[in-house]
């Protein structure tokens, strides 16, 4: 782990609260310190992540996971790390599968939900909502997801993969270079990394997108604010160029009228030949996925597949020890689990 600041000796869960309670509602929770802190909870977690040991931390306890909008990686593998730690799984997905396809209140589900469940996950289509959630329940709840708003499990899971990475390369998160790419209005995953990477000191953002997809103008403040420096930049000639770590996204087309794309060509794709001459050998490449992989698709091409740079499946891998200390932590059983480790 990277230098930290200060001791705070209250429970991980009392530090990162949201009005009191233990949800996971937005990386604004958290400072570096209570961030390095679950990074080591992860850390504990890797091999029961990866079966070489097994714990029973929170069995008999239930999960409930509510997805409203697609999803393959954050419900599985929140469901995967509960089951990890010992508990069972109930989910419900879509709205057409649940009881708010006929008119349920978001706080009559939550209130009905937490009477089944011992910890709520939460993905919806809008910006807020899980935070609704929260309020009606006492249990914790995580955001999975709120619209165009916040993504902190993935957030949290992509700062943890550019540790681990760069630790194997002895660099640190301090002072680097990150480049953003793509649909940085609405993609939800960058909103909530720039505002985790913010709390390390001197890094460089160059932000390549179009000017109808540009970050919010409240991020580009805060992180001015932080003292990094903010580049905004159409070319990815410009953007690449020295950069530490390029992170790609998806053009979220769900969310914006037609005219928002205009512009968005496959020019902005992340591909083979663009990274070889503008990148270093050591540049991380990533992207939170699902990426686009359909002919004309513009984020992140698939012929970087087998460049070692290409941290994707890394990142997805680090899913399930991040989720697990997410769990643990919001559920106070974080420090049960190194004891009751046995092998698998
Ligand atoms: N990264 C991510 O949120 O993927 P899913 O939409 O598949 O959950």
């Amino acid at each position: 782990a990277q230098a930290t600041t200060g001791a705070d000796d209250r429970p991980l869960a009392q530090r990162i609260a949201a009005e009191g309670r233990p949800h996971l509602l937005s990386v604004a929770q958290f400072d570096r310190d209570s961030l390095e802190a679950l990074f080591q909870v992860a850390d504990v977690m890797q091999p029961i992540a990866r079966r070489q040991k097994v714990t029973r931390v929170l069995e008999g306890a239930v999960l409930g996971s509510l997805f409203f909008e697609a999803s393959t990686r954050t419900r599985v593998s929140f469901g995967a790390a509960f089951c990890r730690l010992g508990g069972t799984v109930c989910d419900t997905t879509g709205f057409t599968f649940s009881s708010m396809a006929k008119g349920e209140s978001i706080y009559d589900t939550s209130r009905v939900m937490s009477g089944y469940v011992d910890a709520l996950v939460v993905r919806h289509p809008e910006q807020g909502s899980v935070a609704e959630f929260a309020r009606a329940t006492n249990i914790p709840v995580i955001n999975a997801g709120d619209g165009p708003g916040e993504h902190p499990s993935q957030a949290i899971l992509d700062l943890y993969t550019i540790q681990r990475e760069f630790s194997r390369m002895g660099k640190l998160v301090d002072g680097t270079h990150v480049a953003m790419v793509g649909d940085l209005k609405y993609g939800r995953t960058v909103h909530s990394l720039i505002r985790l990477l913010s709390l390390y000191r001197g890094l460089k953002f160059t932000l390549i997108a179009p000017p109808s997809l540009e970050m919010p103008a409240y991020l580009l403040d805060l992180v001015a604010r932080n003292g990094h420096v903010i580049e905004q930049t159409q070319s990815l000639e410009e953007g690449l160029r020295g950069a530490d770590v390029v992170y790609a996204t998806r053009i979220q087309k769900e969310r914006f009228a037609g005219e928002e794309i205009e512009g968005y060509t496959p020019e902005f794709q992340i591909r083979k030949a663009l990274v070889d001459t503008l990148c270093k050998p050591d540049t991380i490449l990533m992207h939170p996925l699902p990426r686009d992989g359909r002919p004309g698709a513009n984020d992140l091409s698939i012929d970087l597949n087998h460049d070692p740079r290409l941290a994707i499946f890394r990142q997805t891998d680090n899913g399930i020890p991040v989720r697990m200390a997410l769990f643990a932590v919001l559920m106070g059983v974080e420090h049960q689990v190194a004891r009751s480790m046995r092998d698998a």
